[in-house]
């Protein structure tokens, strides 16, 4: 699947196996080794991204964005329910090639795929300044596995009157 972006020289494509190096060093230019101490990396570590639901940027044969996708669920203890979300990160594109709407791109195409697959929630820790106009709010009631600014921690839901509460948990893990 490629989706062109208008009027820019830039395509818009599932991420592959072959890609990942490339990924990674974008991510790792863009964020260094801090992020693996973060929060978040306890949602991504000994998972996986969700093939159809992580997408690249490419100007010709180069990567010049990515957006990862990661299975979590949220465990209403409470209501003894499991919430099925995709996890929004990282979100990087290259530092020569910013500013021209490639990150807008990839979210919009991220989270339609979500939505499009029957997801009805999909969790971020990013700025509310980059996120909001996208329809990312501040999660309410909702915990990770470790600290986070709550400012940080944002929600798009598929539908206005969805709200989940809970704990939020990598999709491989063991919950008592
Ligand atoms: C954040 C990032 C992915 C944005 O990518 P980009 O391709 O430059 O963004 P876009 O050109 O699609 O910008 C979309 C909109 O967001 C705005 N924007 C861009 N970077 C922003 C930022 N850091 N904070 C707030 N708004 C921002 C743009 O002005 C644009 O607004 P407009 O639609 O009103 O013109 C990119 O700057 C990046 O890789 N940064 C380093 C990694 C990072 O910080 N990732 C996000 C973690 S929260």
């Amino acid at each position: 699947m490629a989706l062109d972006a208008l009027a820019l020289d830039f395509t818009i494509c599932l991420e592959t196996p072959d890609l990942e190096h490339r990924i990674l060093e974008l991510t790792d230019h863009a964020f260094g080794p801090g992020r693996f101490v973060k929060t978040a990396e306890r949602l991504r570590e000994n998972s996986h991204v969700i093939p159809d639901l992580s997408f690249v940027a490419m100007r010709g044969e180069t990567v010049i964005g990515s957006v990862r996708m990661w299975p979590i669920f949220v465990h209403n203890f409470n209501a003894n329910t499991y919430e099925p979300l995709a996890f929004l990160g990282p979100i990087v594109v290259d530092d020569a090639h910013r500013g021209l709407g490639i990150g807008k791109a990839l979210i919009s195409a991220c989270v339609e795929a979500a939505f499009g697959k029957g997801l009805r929630a999909v969790l971020l820790v990013g700025s509310q300044s980059y996120f909001k106009p996208f329809g990312f709010d501040k999660a309410q009631n909702i915990t990770l596995p470790g600290p986070v600014d709550p400012n940080r921690l944002l929600i798009r839901y598929s539908q206005p009157d969805i709200a989940f509460a809970g704990k939020v948990c990598p999709e491989n893990a063991q919950v008592i």
